[in-house]
Formats: structure tokens, sequence, C-alpha cells
């Protein structure tokens, strides 16, 4: 989705905002430009395509100036084009904008009807013609803003540049994530900390309908009214070089090889020697964010177990990549913890009326925690009286502000669109809740907690030995790219994985692919099955073994390419296949974990190999903030 950059302060504007808009591409863009006010006048340029197009554009004018926003536009309304790519300017005023405005039909008739000029087919510019109307009425920049407020209807956020009041910047938020980054003699704001962590680690969060107002050594907030509100800041310490690619080729590739320490990462504070400890969730602790750095462990365990006592039933409600990690953990839920589980896609449950008995846990699983749908799901859960669970990779993110209890994913920022790392790393997390709430509900003998915890400390090595193959996966790949379509199967838990490793070739390789579950595959894709049909079967040696093969059996009776993914040295599975990849042998919990890493290689090579752009495939964003 969009991505917006602000600053002010002694440093270039120009460069401080090409860096940052630098570090929200992973967000997806089709279009770019940036505002500085420069002696008194707004300099805009705009760009069609990537921030390169923008940076050939403007490298060789001089920029001086100390206050300017930058954008990466997602073509919501209007198509991709430099005329409807911000910042967007009437009169002294320029904004850029992320979200969607949604009565902006009635507020273009009327603008039209005044005799305003509209240069653009966007929402986002109609907002600077109504905050410059209002402007030249009452001559302050934040009381405009404040007056234009209630004319809007929709989820949006805004940065605010003015050419008559140069030393100011105001934003506001409602919807898509603001951010504000404090610094010395200067101040940032932006839609992601990533974009911001080089230059401060201090920054204040914005919630919804506030507005904040900027200067180079101040920063105030108030409520969408004007109401001055006090909020501390919160320091984080993820490094700049976290963020950078570290001599891989793509953030995918690099992400994909972190996955044993992000995995280690994920679940190793709640591991206590052989057994879990389901801490540091929480639960409707009012201080939570201010103190969840020093939170009493052993207490806030002691809190988790009262609170979970009390559960019935989980819905877990996700997007993407997070909605196949949460149908792995109804697998491991209802085995391990013997509780009913139900999973929901969020855009389905958000507008389905859903019915949410007393005592249900909503767990929401979202790498971003900006994700729109599964926001508004989070948000309906609660009206409706759920304890609410938010399990994110961005700490203080929308959903995990909203949520009762918090779990993270420990992954560290994620820039390649396509999920990886954190993926394994919420599949960890799944492993150690399920475990958790196994001994809360006394559903879990001793002994098969300490194995399969003795199973995830091993994990990290195992994976290393999966990346260690990665000759095969990439070898596998290149056989695929003449295939017409392929199908991934599996049973139990390798059914998510199998939709996973789909989705991943989908999003990066653009190769039609279907995620099935094995024993439907009578149910119609049997259909498709010939020479030209590639099908990747997730076979673990687990008690759906004897099933898988038999379907195996059925695909190269009619002929499909069989590439299967076994445990260990499968003497079955290589006689049946025409490609076999072994996967360390390992239990069913953490089986899912080491078998999607090849399938996210295969993809992460096919589309390498076909010269397309794995960090950002077309039309995917990172974070889907508008519906
Ligand atoms: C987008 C991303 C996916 C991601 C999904 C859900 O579609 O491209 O990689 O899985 O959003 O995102 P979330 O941040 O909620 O996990």
């Amino acid at each position: 989705m969009c991505g917006i950059v602000g600053y002010l302060g002694p440093l270039n504007p120009k460069d401080v905002i090409m860096q940052g808009l630098k570090k929200l591409e992973y967000r997806g863009y089709d279009s770019a430009g940036l505002a500085i006010i420069q002696d008194g006048h707004t300099k805009l340029i705009r760009a069609m395509g990537k921030l390169q197009a923008l940076d050939d554009k403007i490298k060789n004018e001089s920029w001086t100036g100390h206050i300017g926003i930058g954008h990466t536009r997602w073509a919501t309304h209007g198509v991709p084009s430099e005329r409807n790519a911000h910042p967007h300017k009437a009169r002294g005023i320029t904004l850029v904008h992320n979200g969607i405005i949604e009565n902006y039909h009635e507020i273009k008739e009327r603008l039209l009807a005044k005799g305003a000029h509209i240069a653009s087919d966007t929402d986002s510019e109609l907002v600077a013609h109504l905050i410059a109307e209002e402007y030249e009425k009452v001559k302050d920049l934040k009381s405009a803003v404040e007056r234009v407020l209630p004319q809007l209807t929709g989820a949006f956020s805004i940065v605010v540049l003015c050419e008559q009041s140069p030393n100011e910047l105001i934003a506001f938020k409602d919807g898509p994530p603001l951010v504000v980054g404090l610094g010395k003699g200067e101040n940032f704001v932006a839609s992601d900390v990533q974009a911001l962590i080089k230059y401060t680690n201090e920054f204040i969060y914005l919630n919804d309908r506030e507005i904040v107002k900027l200067e180079p050594s101040k920063v105030q907030l108030f409520s969408s009214h004007g109401v001055a509100i006090e909020r501390k800041s919160v320091t984080l310490n993820w490094s700049a070089e976290l963020t950078e690619k570290q001599g891989f080729a793509h953030f995918m590739l690099k992400e994909i090889h972190e996955q044993p320490r992000t995995v280690a990462a994920a679940v190793n504070s709640h591991l206590v020697e052989n057994s879990v400890r389901l801490d540091r969730v929480g639960f409707n602790d009012q201080n939570y964010f201010e103190n969840r750095e020093t939170l009493d462990v052993e207490k806030d365990w002691q809190n988790t177990q009262k609170v979970l006592q009390g559960v019935e039933r989980v819905f877990i409600i996700a997007c993407g990549t997070s909605f196949y990690a949460g149908n792995v953990a109804k697998y491991f839920l209802e085995k391990i913890a013997k509780i009913p589980v139900e999973i929901d896609i969020a855009s389905e449950f958000r507008y389905r009326d859903p019915v949410i008995p007393k005592n249900t846990l909503v767990m929401t699983i979202s790498q971003s925690g900006e994700t729109a749908d599964t926001l508004a799901a989070i948000r309906l859960a609660k009206e409706k009286g759920a304890l609410t669970l938010s399990l994110c990779n961005v700490k203080n993110s929308s959903i995990d502000r909203i949520a009762d209890g918090h779990l993270y994913m420990n992954a560290g920022p994620e820039i390649g669109v396509a999920s990886t790392k954190a993926f394994t790393a919420t599949l960890a997390i799944l492993n150690v809740f399920a475990l958790g709430f196994g001994k809360i509900r006394k559903s879990l003998p001793v002994k098969e907690e300490q194995e399969l915890v003795a199973s995830l400390r091993a994990l990290p090595s195992k994976m290393e030995v999966v990346l260690s193959y990665d000759k095969y996966f990439q070898a596998a790949a290149k056989t695929l790219k003449d295939f017409k379509g392929f199908l991934f199967m599996g049973r139990g838990t390798s059914y998510p994985i199998a939709m996973e490793g789909a989705l991943k070739l989908k999003e990066l390789a653009y190769f039609h692919a279907e995620g099935y579950a094995a024993g439907e595959m009578k149910h119609g894709p049997i259909a498709l099955i010939d020479e030209r049909m590639a099908i990747v079967m997730v076979a673990p040696r687990d008690h759906y073994f004897e099933k898988t093969v038999s379907n195996i059996e059925e695909v190269r009776a009619r002929g499909g390419y069989i590439i299967s993914l076994g445990s260990g040295d499968d003497q079955a599975l290589k006689r049946i296949s025409k490609q076999y990849l072994p996967i360390p042998v390992s239990d069913w919990m953490t089986n899912p974990i080491l078998f999607v890493v090849p399938l996210q290689l295969m993809a992460y090579h096919l589309s390498s190999e076909l010269g397309y752009d794995v960090d950002q495939p077309r039309n995917l964003a990172k974070s889907v903030t508008v519906e």
C-alpha cells in the first residue's frame, strides 16, 4: 500500500525522503513523488513506475529547503500515472495520502460546482482542495485540517505541507498507519518505522483520529477536535542493518536464510528448560505497552492461565500467508489442547455477521499488524464481547494495540513482499501457544510436552540442513518452467503447507498453482492431471503417509509429473516420484516449518530465473491497509 515520508530539519529533505521511500518500497507501489518547500515555493516532482524513475528525474535538479513530503502510490482511485501520483497540490497546500475517501464523488461535484480546477482522478487531490479552502479562511494549517475532517468519510492518513507556513507539517491518521520519528532539531513522520530507523529509534505511534503537528523542535499531538493529548515515546531497538540485504541477491533470499535464527527468536523466551511457559501475553493489562519490557513473566504466566482456563473455543482470523498459518494452528490446537477451533479469512468474517459464543478467544494473525480486514475483524470481535489475542510481528501496530493479549513473531523487519520468515516464526510461536494451552487445559501429558519442546529446540539446526540443500531445490525449480500448471497437495498440516506453497508460486513466478487437500483430489483436480501438470506432494512420515502415497499412485497412473517432499531417505516416495526432495526427520508439529522452506526456495528460484521482481512482485503489497 502507499508509503508516506515527511521531514523537517537541517538535513536535505530530498535525501531523507528518497531514502525513506526506498525502505517503504516493499509495501508495493506503482508511482512516486515528492514535494519540498524551496525559497517560498513548493517544488513538486512525480514519476510513474519505480523509485529509480523518480530518482532519474530529480537527480540533476538542485535541492535545498528544510521541509518536505514524499509518497509511493498504490493505485485505488485513478489509474497508475504521473498525474495521479502524489503529492497533490491545491493552491499553497500540498499533501500525501494513504487510504480511501469514500464520499469522494460528492466532494468532487461540490468542488467542481465551485469552479475548482481538479487535475487528477484521485480522491486525495480533493482533500488538498478542501484544506486550501479552509486555510484561506482561518490562516492556520492545523485548524484548517481539523475543519476538513468532518467532511470526509473513509479510512485514510494524510500529511500536509503549506507554502505560507513552511515550518510545520500536519498529519492525521484514521486507519492506515503513521508513526512520528523524534530527532534533535528535526522530526519525521512515516508509514512505517523502517523508513526512519536510520535516523532515530524514538517513535510516537498515532492512534486513529489523532492529529500531529510537527515542527523542527516540537511535536504536539491532538484529538481530531483539537484537544491536546500527552503520549510517551517508545524506543525501538531494531537496527538499520536489519533492514539491509547483507550480501544476498534479494531481501526474500536473505529472509529465507534467516529462518533458523528467527524461529529460535520466536520461541526461546517461552521455553524454560524442557517445558513451555506461555508468558508475556499481558491479557487485559491496561499498562501493557509501557511495561512490556519489564513485565513480571511468572505473574504474567499465572494471569494467562487464569484467563485461558475460561476459554471454550478459539476463532482464528487472518489473511494471505497468515491465514495459512492459522490453518496449521487448527490442527495443533485441536490435537494438543483439545479445544474446538474455527478459522476464517478476515474479509469474510467481518461482513458475515458471525456468531461468537460466550467464552470465545478470537486470535488474529498478522505480520504487519495493519491489514485492514484483520483490523476490522478484531474490532468486530471485541464489539461482540470476545476475548482477543493478537499474534503479529510489528510491535505497537494497530492490531497489537487493540488486542487484549499479545504474542509476537519476533522475526525482525520482513521486507520481501511474499512472506517467508514471518510465516515460519508464526508456526513456531503457534507450537508454543498450542503446548501452553494444552498445559492449561491439562490435555498435554508432561512427557509429550518435553518431547515437543526438545523438537522445537532442535528445529533451527534442522532448518540449516534444509537450507544447505538449496542447490537441489534450485535444480528442481529449473525443471518447472514448462509445465502448464501446478497442484500442491498434502494431508493434515501438510494441506495448509501445500496451499502456502501454491501461493508462493503464484505470488512470485506468476504461475497458476492450486493448493489442495490430497483427499479432495478425486473431487475435481484429478481431471486436470496429465503430463503437463506438475504435482508437488508434501508427504512427511506422519499418520497420513499411506493415504498420501495412494494419492501419488493415482497421479502417476494419469501421467502427472510428481515432485515429492518426504522425511529423510524415503525409498517408497523416491520410487514413485519423478523428483524426491528429502527433509530432515522431525515430529508432526515442526514438520510444517521444515517442509515449507523448499517450497519458498523453489518459488524464489523460479521467479529469479524468469527475471521477475522477487522482492516486489507485480500488483502485490506487503501491507494491505485498504480493502
Ligand atoms: C499481503 C501480503 C502477504 C500477507 C498478507 C497478510 O497480501 O502480500 O504476504 O500474507 O498481506 O498480511 P499480514 O501482515 O496481515 O500478515
